[in-house]
């Protein structure tokens, strides 16, 4: 069954053409990540699949129920947890998650209960009673998670849910993830800058640039269908951008990353013998030669103009 469709929508701002012309779906108890580089228009699909914002064109169903139409249905349905939370400092967690509850028509009584079930699922039943404002970046991201569950939706839908959290959090967040689609048939809808996060947690990825797709399908088919592969070395006694711009006028697809070379390379065994031939010709070594299968950072890179993941435009 299908859990998300989105047919063919556009989004506008003024001249800014956030969304172009945007279809894909999203199966049921599908963990389905969306990826991109900053102002790719990941928060504005979001926002749109989740009934905050209509598009100028096209249309989203959420279970079956139009989200321009219907929003009160596919807002049942729906988890949400957005790129900048909106919790109130001054409340407790406790009380964010009651009144959610009792928001989405629990009784008190239930509301409790399931406050409590949260709380102690997301570890924060110890500060289940302090304000929002004094918890540190990890609770709130998971007490984000806590309220985006509180009325028991089918689909989970997070922007970003581990942006600034460090290494450890971010991996108990992963566990928490991993756990909703995994024990809990959740659908998982997520959008991250980080790719090994949708390597590690997402059945199929979507990458978009400048609002159009630019690929679809599983991490391993991505990177598969690239192809390629990256040869890494240095070179002793020479200039690294000398040896970078001899080697791009060879027809090497060439960078520099410090003193490294990088090449990307569809048949790398063929490139690094040849390789091996230029150097012995300049009389140079290869130093640290490294071959790695392409990674998804790679395909990211690779599928997106370069000046936009550098982070130059559209920030
Ligand atoms: N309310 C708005 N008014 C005008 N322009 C907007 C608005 N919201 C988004 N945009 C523009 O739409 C484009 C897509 O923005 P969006 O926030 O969807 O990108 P994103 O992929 O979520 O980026 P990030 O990784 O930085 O969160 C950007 O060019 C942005 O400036
Ligand atoms: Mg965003």
């Amino acid at each position: 069954m299908t859990a998300i469709q989105v047919d063919h929508v556009k989004k506008a701002y003024g001249t800014v053409q956030a969304l172009a012309d945007v279809s894909f779906h999203v199966n049921s108890g599908e963990s389905f990540g969306l990826l991109g580089p900053n102002g790719a228009g990941k928060s504005t699909l979001i926002r749109i699949i989740s009934t905050l914002e209509s598009p100028t064109a096209g249309e989203v169903l959420v279970s079956g129920h139009s989200a321009a139409k219907d929003a009160h249905r596919v807002r049942q349905k729906i988890g949400v947890a957005l790129q900048e939370t909106g919790l109130d400092p001054l409340m407790t967690g406790r009380e964010i998650l009651l009144l959610t509850a009792r928001l989405f028509g629990s009784t008190a009584h239930q509301a409790r209960n399931r406050a409590d079930f949260l709380m102690e699922r997301f570890q924060l039943t110890d500060v289940a009673g302090r304000h929002v404002g004094t918890y540190s970046g990890g609770m709130r991201r998971r007490l984000d998670l806590a309220v985006a569950l509180a009325h028991e939706p089918d689909i989970v839908i997070l922007d970003e849910p581990t942006t600034g959290l460090d290494p450890t959090n971010r991996l108990a967040l992963w566990d928490l993830l991993r756990s909703l689609s995994q024990d809990d048939h959740k659908t998982l809808l997520m959008t991250t800058q980080y790719l090994e996060e949708a390597d590690a947690l997402c059945d199929r990825v979507l990458f978009i640039d400048h609002g159009h797709i630019v690929a679809e399908g599983t991490p391993r088919d991505l990177k598969r269908e690239m192809g390629y592969s990256v040869i890494r070395f240095s070179a002793a006694g020479t200039a690294p951008d000398w040896l970078a711009a001899y080697l791009i006028g060879h027809r090497f697809d060439c960078e520099l990353d410090g003193a490294s070379i990088e090449i990307y390379s569809a048949n790398p065994e063929e490139d690094v013998f040849r390789l091996g031939e230029l150097m012995k010709a300049e009389r140079l070594t290869m130093q640290n030669l490294e071959v790695r299968p392409p990674s998804l950072d790679d395909v990211f890179l690779h599928l997106t103009s370069g000046e936009n993941t550098k982070g130059a435009a559209n920030l």
